[in-house]
């Protein structure tokens, strides 16, 4: 589970000319979500406590050291199973939180739940966010559709024992990097390397498990408990390298294979067109005698379409991609299928994680897309974030990126008129970063993860994201759209 802890130039020029540096000095409007978002086994430890089942992070890290950069693992992590109230002050302070059902891991919820909300601060709950119990996953976890039925019961479950007090659900966290990381190339657990192949089935069985769950609030709940679900979707923005036609279209395509793959089914209904053809035509020519990917039919569309009541968008960075000549027929793979390589400009500002650029220009992008592509959603950032190598003393890229982020939103919100309602900051605490391990830190907090007490430390960032938080404004004085 994970929970989002709510508080009540380009290089390129942009085609629309506004200054995306210029820090935007609006006030986001009273209604506007801010928050901070952690997930559980990142963060909680108390790995095999109080009757906790094992899970696939739990088996890679311990039978796989090797693959995590640290050898690190989430046994221990903040310790917030123990420390969660001390987490709760962190975050009032500033202005998200296994087959048989454990009565300790419910009284844990129950209590941070609480604990939370005796601190009017607002839960956001993520049903799943990556953890699959190992059982699950060694009976075929998300290639099988089995999945489907027992997420539905899981998510009814949660449902039932948390509902009273949430009113925002998400099904997934991420299903690009459940699916094409943990069955495509390995570069998560489950560690399954199955390329072109894999991602789509468990993409096509994660999809049907996030319409079951959807239907089941719907169906079962929404009535009583006047709640609302939705998924995260996460994808970086994708940039044309040039002005020409071909690259525009290249990246267009990236961002249907990346975004749309999950997108398109459940706000547009079924796969993007570009990606049936493709892989069909590609499946082809490698001698399957069907497409790798898997089809719905006319009844699971429609089952799966609509299946939302607001979007959770995951977004760090920017990709740019240029037009290429068709891959070589080879062995099968979703980057092939994409026949859109990425790439970033080596003069972007970076952080830790080689991936996350300083380009706030990509999110206004990325949002004036999504309102044009996907019908106008109500939109909230549920992560976005910078790291550090454990050097925080002077933070200040973190907060200049929290700042032009923000102000790139506030830009889309006043002048596209994007209907953004949130954002929450990836992280409250320094944690296990997956692959990374202990060696890449996005948390507002530092954590000292060699004192048994794993104390806490506010970094400077921290001071200007609760300015924020408190004040609505981005910069020194605000005034009234
Ligand atoms: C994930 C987090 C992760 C963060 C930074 C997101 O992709 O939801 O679990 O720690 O990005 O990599």
């Amino acid at each position: 589970m994970k929970f989002v802890l709510v508080f009540v130039g380009c290089f390129l020029a942009t085609s629309y000319g506004d200054d995306p540096y210029i820090i935007n000095d609006k006030y986001f409007p009273d209604s506007f979500l801010f928050g901070t978002a952690t997930a559980s086994y990142q963060v909680e430890g108390a790995w095999n406590e109080d009757g906790k089942g094992e899970n696939i992070w739990d088996r890679l890290t311990h039978t796989r050291p090797e693959l995590i950069a640290d050898r690190g693992n989430g046994d221990i992590a903040c310790d917030s199973y123990h420390k969660y109230k001390e987490d709760i002050a962190l975050l009032k302070g500033l202005g998200r939180f296994a087959n048989q059902v454990n009565d300790a891991g419910v009284a844990y919820y129950k209590n941070l739940i609480k604990e939370l909300k005796d601190n009017g601060i607002e839960p956001m709950v993520t049903i799943f966010h990556w953890d699959t119990p190992q059982p699950i996953h060694e009976a075929g976890g998300f290639t099988s559709e089995f999945v489907v039925d027992y997420f539905g019961d899981y998510a009814r479950l949660v449902y039932r024992l948390f509902g009273d007090d949430v009113k925002y659900w998400l099904t997934f966290n991420e299903p690009k990097q459940i699916c094409h990381e943990g069955y495509g190339d390995a570069q998560k657990a489950p560690a399954i390397v199955s390329p072109g192949i894999g991602e789509y089935l468990c993409t096509h069985n994660v999809l049907k498990a996030h319409a079951r769950a959807y239907h089941i609030y719907d169906e079962e709940f929404r009535a009583t408990q006047k709640g609302q679900v939705s998924i995260v979707i996460d994808t970086p923005w994708y940039e044309p390298n040039s002005f020409s036609i071909a690259d525009a279209e290249a990246a267009e395509r990236k961002r249907q294979f990346v975004f749309g793959w999950y997108a398109n089914p459940i706000f547009n209904g079924d796969y993007p067109e570009i990606m049936k053809a493709r892989i069909a035509m590609r499946s082809e020519l490698e001698g399957f005698s069907s497409s790798r990917l898997p089809k719905f039919t006319k009844d699971e569309i429609a089952y799966i379409k609509g299946t939302y009541d607001y979007l959770g968008l995951n977004s760090y960075s920017s990709y740019l991609v240029a037009a290429v000549p068709e891959p070589t027929i080879g062995n099968p793979s979703w980057e092939d299928d994409t026949g859109a390589p990425e790439f970033q400009d080596p003069s972007w500002e970076g952080a830790a994680s080689h991936w996350v650029k300083l380009t706030p220009w990509g999110m206004r992008k990325l949002l004036r897309w999504i309102k044009a592509t996907y019908n106008d959603p109500a939109i909230i950032i549920t992560e976005n974030g910078y790291s550090d190598n454990g050097t925080y003393g002077d933070d200040s890229i973190r907060q200049r990126y929290y700042q032009t982020f923000l102000s790139n939103i506030r830009d889309a919100m006043e002048f596209d008129k994007v209907n953004v309602f949130g954002y929450t900051v990836w992280s409250l605490l320094d944690n296990m970063e997956w692959m990374m391990g202990y060696t890449e830190k996005f948390g507002l907090h530092h954590v000292d993860f060699n004192s048994p007490n794993r104390t806490r430390t506010e970094k400077p960032s921290a001071q200007y994201y609760r300015k924020v938080v408190n004040t609505h404004c981005l910069v020194d004085s605000c005034v009234n759209e």
